[in-house]
């Protein structure tokens, strides 16, 4: 008897022991965080170890510094200061691939990391690098309009990728160097209004639900595959694409100056934004199609990146004030929506680490831009893209 008792106490024990061993942290935030550091993710680095620039670091970056500014877990600073090193020479050189010259904006998505670590050591590398990235503006090929080509490779259009990748950078860079650039202002300005005007859904067409949301980019020379012969817009909605364009609204309009009159017109994209993200909720699991404008058709499905820059966008406006929610429509969607999240697409590898599925694997507007292109099997595990923006959610989420 007494033997049994004690097996079954020592069971007992060991249980205790094995699953605090293997805790998860009670915030998904510091969960999803954590884990990629766990990993290795984001760190400046490829796979093979070679320094690399990547938007999907920058963006992993900009939750950490957030994660940082909440819990003062330096492990957060050194691990974006450790990725900003693996790709700044110390004369503020910026390698990883980058160059100025292939006009790409996806690679100054990790300027804004450059600008923080400036503000935080003062030293004249961060500053010389973010530097190296503002000036490839001047010499970036425009359309007619001004709106910034996506990249060299890709004359003419506009992908609200491009927004988010690009503008919080110029945004920020503005606000730390030429708060009074009212140049740049209205530059910055112009991006987001050329980019909702040209891409904008504001008609019904054959076999495409309406949402009054946004397509996934233009092409102001009209002559690509995919050019409407209209406008010059991509035929379907892509979430990841909006939900870019919705983070870098809300993170643009903390940047801006209330006082400048673009702050106002971001204001009112984004009010007109937020009700039409909300009506285009599924209404059972309260989440996004991955091509918005074809719901349920085969081969679409519930993508989870998307998901989780929507929450962390309606969340953030809220809490901020930029849309008032009397009847908290917006953060009821929000929440449900995050819920589905968190019981769907968290993956607990006990071992105290989580992952997250169903991000797509790609999205690009470089084929036909056909709905069986934007289709296709997502991605399993080990994304950071997907991760890095369920990092973002958390951290509204938790605050909401
Ligand atoms: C800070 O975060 C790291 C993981 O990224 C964790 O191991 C450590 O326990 C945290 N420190 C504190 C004081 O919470
Ligand atoms: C860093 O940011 C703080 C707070 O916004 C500001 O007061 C300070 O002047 C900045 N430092 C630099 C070097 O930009
Ligand atoms: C950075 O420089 C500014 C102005 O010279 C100074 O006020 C600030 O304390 C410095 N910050 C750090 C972290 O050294
Ligand atoms: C202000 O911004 C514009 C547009 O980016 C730029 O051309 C100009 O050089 C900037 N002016 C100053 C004084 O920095
Ligand atoms: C965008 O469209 C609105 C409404 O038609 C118009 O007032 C505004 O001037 C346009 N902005 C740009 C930059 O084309």
């Amino acid at each position: 008897m007494f033997v049994l008792l004690d097996f079954m106490l020592l069971l007992f024990l060991a249980s205790v022991f094995v699953s605090s061993a293997c805790a998860r942290p009670s915030s998904y935030a510091v969960w999803a965080a954590d884990s990629a550091i766990a990993r290795g993710q984001g760190n400046g680095l490829d796979d093979n170890g070679n320094p690399l620039v990547s938007y999907e670091h920058g963006e992993l970056q900009w939750a950490l510094r957030l994660l940082y500014e909440q819990t003062g877990n330096k492990t957060y600073y050194d691990y974006i200061k450790t990725g900003v090193d693996n790709v700044v020479a110390s004369d503020g050189s910026v390698g990883g691939g980058y160059s100025a010259t292939q006009f790409q904006l996806d690679p100054l998505r990790v300027g804004p990391t450059f600008l923080y670590l400036y503000n935080q050591t003062n030293q004249t590398k961060y500053r010389k690098a973010a530097d190296e990235f503002r000036n490839q503006f001047p010499i970036h090929s425009r359309t007619a309009q001004g709106q910034f080509w996506h990249k060299k490779i890709y004359p003419n259009q506009g992908w609200l990728d491009g927004i988010y990748m690009g503008d919080i950078f110029y945004a920020a860079y503005t606000q730390m160097f030429q708060p009074t650039n009212n140049t740049a202002w209205d530059d910055i300005t112009l991006q987001f209004t050329l980019m909702f005007n040209n891409t904008i859904q504001n008609s019904a067409t054959p076999n495409h639900t309406f949402t009054g949301l946004l397509y996934h980019g233009y092409d102001y020379s009209h002559s690509t595959i995919w050019a409407d012969p209209d406008r010059g817009h991509s035929p379907e909605i892509w979430i990841r694409a909006l939900g870019w364009y919705s983070m870098a609204l809300v993170d643009a309009l903390a940047i801006i100056p209330t006082s400048h009159p673009g702050h106002a017109v971001l204001l009112n994209i984004l009010r007109t934004l937020v009700p039409r993200i909300v009506a285009a909720t599924d209404p059972t699991s309260g989440v996004w199609w991955l091509v918005m404008t074809q719901p349920g058709r085969a081969g679409n499905y519930f993508e989870s990146s998307g998901a989780a820059m929507f929450v962390y966008s309606l969340l953030k406006a809220v809490r901020v004030g930029y849309v008032t929610d009397s009847d908290g429509k917006i953060v009821a969607s929000a929440k449900k929506a995050y819920q589905y999240m968190v019981d769907n697409w968290v993956v607990d590898h006990g071992d105290g680490t989580m992952d997250w599925k169903n991000t797509v694997q790609v999205g690009s507007l470089n084929t036909d831009g056909s709905y069986a292109y934007y289709i296709g099997v997502p991605t399993d595990l080990n994304d950071l893209k997907g991760l890095a923006a369920f990092a973002l959610a958390s951290i509204e989420y938790e605050q909401s």
